[in-house]
């Protein structure tokens, strides 16, 4: 007899400072291998974002409407609490280079220390995306640089807003 598919919540945990095209990549990939995903804003005030957890989730929702299993929410503290607290049984993470793994492989093996019943799981970055992060954008944002195609639209316009104060 075939084994029965297990009901697949999965958890995108990040800073998402803002999103970029590269999580949005992620985010629709890893929608069709779950049933369910939940996109986790970490609150971590330590960082001094540009953005608050509120103003990223609102920009997550508005460009993660089309997903109608993926929902945005955000939490404090550990990662592994909050995926078992949220009944997810999935981690989900992306890869963009080399130097993503070494990073990567220490807070998958401590999560699975934390809650050995949650699997991480990694998807590549689509190559086109794989050079960009949240870090970057904002860096070449601040100095005026391009960064249309590397993030969304609306996020592009939060951008502007935020670091020149146009309305
Ligand atoms: O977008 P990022 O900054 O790469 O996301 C990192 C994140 C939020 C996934 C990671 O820092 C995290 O899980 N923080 C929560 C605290 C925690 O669980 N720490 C132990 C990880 S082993």
């Amino acid at each position: 007899m075939a084994p029965s598919a297990a009901n697949i919540v999965a958890i995108y945990p990040g800073s998402f400072d803002p999103i970029t095209n590269g999580h949005l990549d992620l985010i629709a990939r890893g929608s069709r291998l779950v049933d369910r995903l939940i996109v986790a804003i970490l609150r971590n005030e330590a960082k001094q974002p540009l953005f608050s957890v509120e103003e990223r989730a609102e920009m997550l929702k508005e460009v993660l409407r089309p997903y109608a299993n993926v929902e945005v929410a955000s939490f404090s503290g550990l990662t592994a609490a909050y995926a078992a607290e949220r009944g997810a049984n999935v981690i989900l993470r992306g890869l963009r280079a080399v130097s993503d793994y070494e990073y990567e492989l220490k807070m998958a093996l401590m999560n699975r220390r934390l809650q050995p019943g949650i699997e991480t799981a990694f998807l590549m970055a689509a190559e086109t995306y794989s050079f960009v992060s949240s870090r970057l954008v904002k860096e070449v944002a601040r100095q005026g640089g391009n960064i249309s195609g590397l993030v969304p639209p609306i996020v592009e316009l939060r951008l502007a807003e935020r670091l020149f104060e146009v309305k």
